[in-house]
């Protein structure tokens, strides 16, 4: 054999391995046995090993062998991976369908039904049809590089299949579920109970061990698999449904979940929840309910998102898990409104494999609604799988030994009255200096959704406060370093991490800012319009009741909260101090810094504009830029006679865009 007939022959037996693995994994219906398919395999080594220069990362011989990574290096998603409103009942999902059909004006909508699986959300990305980079949801707008990992599940396509119908795309965005069998997860839990090793909760946590594996050789013997169900970006295809995409994904040699279904109205939309619902524990994988998504993608365009989830899908959810358990006792927590929380402190018990000792009893009228007592035995549930909850008292198990519950007339916390203001279900401690209070705000102002002052937790914060150092957000900004190395276990070094990390917090968006200030009903959102409308925080400070009621969504609890809280000398003076200690809020809304956290570099010549041009427009939309390829880089731009970068961008899979593309880009942005 010449050369050029060793790299077709390498080539024929890659796409009939490539074939063959999908007949097997992916459609579970494989059509040669076993020691033919070792025996291609072992050809294709042979032959590789022969001529390395024809090796392939992607090679089906490739799938483990990669060394143990340090550290996983961070992926910036084109496109964020969000995640789903929850409905738990019909008429939760009679609701959706009729804000969808309102808010498009129309009023007969496919939906496309599928389950929900419990699992770990991960993101495939292909490159004219090779897998070159796989990455964790993470935080939504980053995750972490997984790719090793990924290739050790067979039934991810190292590259798509290649059908005469369809075309493949230059690039390709995958989202699915990476989860564990429910058999599978069982006979991993008895070989680490053998050999001594922590067992796991439940699968979604073997999952999500197993991906997060530094060593892909350990993900490559946990027997993992994946559900793909959703689209990232997609270059050069036009697709007019959901359907039609999942449709595509099959050709492609993905695995699609067979349990989907098309339905034309909510009859059938309940027909099908039930009828899963109904089978759930022949499946042999957990699922916690269903998704329920629009079918037309023009129409999920128009319907867009709210915060972080889309307006055109929901998570229809089976009922939580319910176990007894016993009240211990109850106790009282205080949050950053000073609002009174009781708590039931219970006997240890396994809810759908997660172990669950507390349960929020919201406030007193609830307790005395439930007939709540110490001592009682109860019904405990996961609602919605995070939360528990006390569903309601056995009373049939009662002895006459429990006793009942009362709220405190003073705070657990500082030891001052409370009050609980009429109409209200809640007490509050209204000492604003109340350390619990005091700890909550800076908690929640220092938090990764607000002023992102990463290092700050709560420990911290209890020993920053209970020794008088800080009394409010202000001082978080005349901390010194000698300030904070002196605390128990503080080394030098992270003192200075923490001093560092709050002076990078005072570059940040004003929607951010105004969510950090922890205003009563302002949440994130609120604070996105109040950042879009107002153009600084004086001109915010100076809002009256009705001009803030004359914005969409402000109703007048929101706006009287917002005018309470700006008349407070006290804020006023915090506010003053923060920007005094050269806090310099970005008065532009996060949504004009849409390239935040993305770094980009530039090879060869750009035609509309010159590097320096592009490097600064990339800055003022947030973004960042390098001189290097390295593999904290999210694009690389080629303009014309793009050099070395372009081919160290190839090598390491980081995203390449053209001139055309850029543009679209910082346009769209
Ligand atoms: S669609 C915008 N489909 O549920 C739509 N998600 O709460 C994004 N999940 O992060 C997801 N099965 O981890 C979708 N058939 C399915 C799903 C599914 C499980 C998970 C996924 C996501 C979370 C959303």
């Amino acid at each position: 054999m010449d050369k050029t007939e060793v790299k077709e022959k390498i080539e024929k037996l890659r796409r009939d391995i490539e074939y063959h693995n999908y007949r097997y994994y992916v459609l579970d219906s494989p059509v040669i046995s076993d020691s033919e398919y070792d025996s291609m395999m072992r050809e294709l080594q042979g032959l590789e090993e022969r001529y390395p220069e024809f090796l392939t990362p992607n090679s089906p011989t490739q799938r483990v062998g990669a060394k143990p990574l340090e550290e996983f290096a961070t992926v910036t998603h084109t496109i964020p991976m969000l995640s789903l409103a929850n409905a738990m009942s019909e008429e939760e999902v009679i609701e959706f369908d009729k804000r969808v059909k309102k808010l498009l004006g129309i009023t007969e909508v496919d939906y496309v039904i599928e389950v929900k699986i419990d699992g770990l959300a991960v993101e495939l990305v292909y490159i004219n049809g090779e897998f070159v980079l796989g990455s964790t949801r993470g935080d939504g707008f980053t995750g972490e590089d997984i790719t090793q990992n990924l290739k050790t599940i067979k039934s991810i396509p190292m590259r798509l299949l290649q059908t005469n119908d369809i075309a493949i795309p230059e690039r390709l965005e995958v989202r699915g579920e990476v989860y564990m069998g429910r058999k599978e997860f069982e006979e991993l839990n008895k070989k680490r109970e053998i050999t001594g090793e922590p067992i796991f909760a439940n699968p979604r946590n073997a999952a999500s061990g197993s991906v997060r594996q530094l060593d892909p050789k350990i993900t490559a013997s946990r027997k993992l698999n994946i559900f793909c169900y959703a689209m990232g970006q997609i270059t050069g295809m036009e697709l007019k449904t959901h359907m039609e995409f999942l449709d595509c994904l099959k050709k492609w040699g993905f695995r699609v979940n067979p349990y989907t279904r098309l339905c034309h109205n909510l009859d059938e939309v309940f027909e099908h929840y039930n009828y899963i619902k109904s089978i759930r524990d022949e499946i042999p994988y957990e699922i916690d309910g269903t998704v329920i998504k629009v079918n037309r993608l023009d129409y999920q365009a128009t319907l867009g998102q709210v915060s972080r989830s889309p307006r055109w899908a929901i998570a229809y959810k089976f009922e939580a898990h319910e176990e007894e358990s016993i009240i211990k006792d109850i106790i009282v927590g205080v949050g950053r409104t000073g609002a009174l929380t009781p708590v039931a402190i219970l006997e240890p018990v396994n809810i759908g494999g997660v172990v669950v000792e507390r349960a929020t009893l919201h406030n007193e009228d609830e307790i005395k609604r439930k007939d709540i007592m110490i001592g009682d035995h109860v019904i405990v549930t996961r609602a919605g799988d995070v939360i528990p909850e006390i569903v309601r008292v056995i009373t049939e198990k009662r002895t006459g030994l429990e006793t009942p519950f009362f709220m405190p007339e003073k705070c657990p916390v500082c030891g001052e009255p409370v009050v609980r203001p009429e109409g209200e279900a809640i007490r509050r401690c209204v000492n604003i200096n109340c350390p619990a209070q005091i700890k909550g705000r800076i908690i929640h102002f220092a938090s990764k959704r607000a002023m992102d002052i990463e290092g700050l937790g709560e420990k911290l914060v209890d020993q920053l406060v209970d020794k008088g150092i800080i009394k409010d957000v202000s001082d978080l900004y005349y901390l010194t370093k000698d300030e904070l190395a002196n605390l128990e276990r503080m080394a030098e070094k992270s003192a200075q991490n923490i001093i560092n990390a709050i002076n990078d917090s005072k570059k940040r968006p004003f929607n951010r800012f105004i969510y950090a200030l922890g205003i009563r009903h302002v949440g994130e959102h609120i604070s996105g319009l109040l950042a879009e409308h107002y153009k600084s925080i004086e001109e915010l400070m100076a809002a009256k009741e009705e001009e803030l009621m004359n914005l969409a969504e402000i109703g007048p609890e929101v706006a009287s909260s917002i005018v309470f809280f700006f008349h407070d000398e006290k804020n006023k003076r915090t506010i003053e101090r923060i920007i005094k200690a050269g806090v310099k809020i970005e008065y532009s809304k996060e949504g004009n810094r849409p390239l935040e956290g993305m770094v980009f570099v530039f090879t060869g010549a750009l035609k509309s504009m010159s590097r320096d041009e592009a490097k600064k427009k990339v800055e003022s939309l947030g973004g960042k830029t390098s001189n290097s390829v390295g593999k904290k880089v999210d694009f690389v731009v080629a303009g014309e006679e793009a050099g070395s970068k372009l081919d160290k961008a190839k090598q390491m899979g980081i995203k390449i865009i053209d001139e055309k593309e850029f543009l679209r880009m910082i346009e769209e942005a």
